[in-house]
């Protein structure tokens, strides 16, 4: 079994699937515009070969190099587990012939309109939505959608030039920010919880689920620095309020015919208990949620996924036995980490239940906070109780503060 594997080498936890990939049989190539030296260590061993380029955006450029690099190498899946990799791994599916995720299918996993005119066609409730792509377009959406909305792009990421706009006047100071998107989504705002719901699936069935809960949604996390983002792996996924949201991403999947591969959809619960669409990727989540999934039920589930697609099969009896808190948190201040303060109390008091910690340490550059998910480091942490995982989870968020100057 052939898999060639695009981009092994980033984002971060791209070398731990292509250990799980090849522990499980697959010969594994990879191609990347990184060079083959630059490439993690453990990439570099588990990689049988690896072709380098010098983009991966231009399509025909990329079909050329496998040809003349694979020479009487046939390929039996092509995968990515990036975002914007995903439709060039569907191109190359379709010139070689191999089955996945096609051109068409994956276009509904990229495409947030396309992907929500699909899922509406299924009966499954999105967010009332407008496609436009001029600033009259976007006050004649907003106005028959109603304020409050939000503004996004069709194709975005992390909450990037995502906007809730309450009135008149928001719009109007929104919309010059938005010049540089040229197709945006208006959307009504869905106010309630925010999850995910994640997926291993193999031949269309759902093998494997993961649910977290975003503490608070990524849009607030996103526009307010002092803030300490989480997420919350949830041990007990039977709970009522989650109930719908699974049942709604098995909808999903179906709906959108995926075959074989990780998924990772968002979604939304209103205070009335409605359960609303978010969005889905063709891929994991990123930010370490695969690493909560690890040690939410103590699993390879990067060889999990590799077994779903080199064997077409998932063998593994999986428990979940801990809820899995990440806790994001952002210096104060700018330049360099200077101290960092509680970690000593906190340690004392539960340090047990920490699984990861990689917090910047002090004479460290702190990292700017709109750029990245995982801010000036994060605190993992488990706990079979939720409650108790919560309440750990905020006394990091309160009780931990790192400071730069
Ligand atoms: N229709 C909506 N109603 C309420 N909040 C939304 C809506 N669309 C997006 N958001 C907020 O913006 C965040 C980012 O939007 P999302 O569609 O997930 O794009 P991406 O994560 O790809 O940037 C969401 O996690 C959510 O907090
Ligand atoms: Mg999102």
């Amino acid at each position: 079994m052939n898999v060639l594997l695009i981009s092994p080498g980033y984002p971060a936890d791209m070398p731990e699937f292509t250990r799980g990939l090849a522990e499980s049989g697959a010969n594994v190539i990879g191609i990347g515009d990184q060079g083959k030296g630059a490439l993690p260590e453990l990439v570099q061993k588990f990689l049988s070969h690896y072709v380098e380029v010098p983009s991966l955006w231009k399509t025909s450029d990329v079909i050329s190099a496998l040809h003349a690099q694979l020479r009487g190498i046939s390929l039996d899946r092509i995968e990515c587990l990036w975002e914007p990799g995903i439709m060039l791994a569907a191109e190359l599916r379709a010139h070689f012939g191999v089955p996945g995720l096609t051109v068409e299918q994956a276009h509904r996993f990229r495409d947030k309109e396309a992907m929500k005119v699909a899922i509406d066609a299924a009966g499954i409730r999105t967010p009332r939505h407008i496609s436009v792509d001029t600033v009259a377009g976007c006050w004649d959406a907003a106005l028959e959608i109603g304020f409050p909305v939000i503004l996004k792009p069709i194709a975005g990421a992390g909450s990037s030039d995502t906007y809730r706009v309450n009135n008149e006047d928001e719009m109007r100071m929104a919309l010059p920010l938005l010049r540089h998107v040229n197709t945006v989504s208006v959307e009504e705002f869905v106010d309630g919880e925010e999850y995910t719901y994640d997926t291993i699936t193999v031949g269309g069935k759902i093998s494997y689920f993961n649910v977290a809960w975003y503490r608070p949604r990524p849009l607030i996390a996103r526009s307010n620095e002092w803030i300490s983002p989480q997420v919350i792996a949830l041990r007990d996924v039977d709970q009522a309020n989650l109930v719908d949201g699974i049942k709604m991403g098995q909808q999903v999947i179906d709906a959108l015919g995926l075959d074989t591969g990780f998924t990772h959809m968002e979604w939304y619960r209103k205070a009335d208990g409605e359960v609303v669409f978010g969005e889905i990727g063709a891929r994991p989540p990123g930010a370490h949620q695969v690493d909560q999934m690890k040690y939410a039920c103590d699993f390879d589930v990067f060889r999990a996924w590799g077994q779903a697609i080199a064997q077409g099969k998932m063998e593994m009896e999986i428990e979940r036995l801990y809820n899995v808190a990440i806790i994001f948190k952002r210096a104060r201040g700018v330049g360099r980490i200077q101290r960092i303060e509680g970690m000593e109390a906190l340690q004392q008091r539960f340090g047990e239940h920490v699984v990861w910690e990689t917090l910047l340490r002090p004479g460290m550059q702190r990292r700017d906070w709109l750029k990245t998910l995982v801010s000036d480091g994060f605190v993992m942490l488990r706990h079979p109780d939720l409650q108790q995982t919560l309440d750990m989870a905020d006394a990091v968020g309160t009780g931990l503060n790192l400071y730069a100057g």
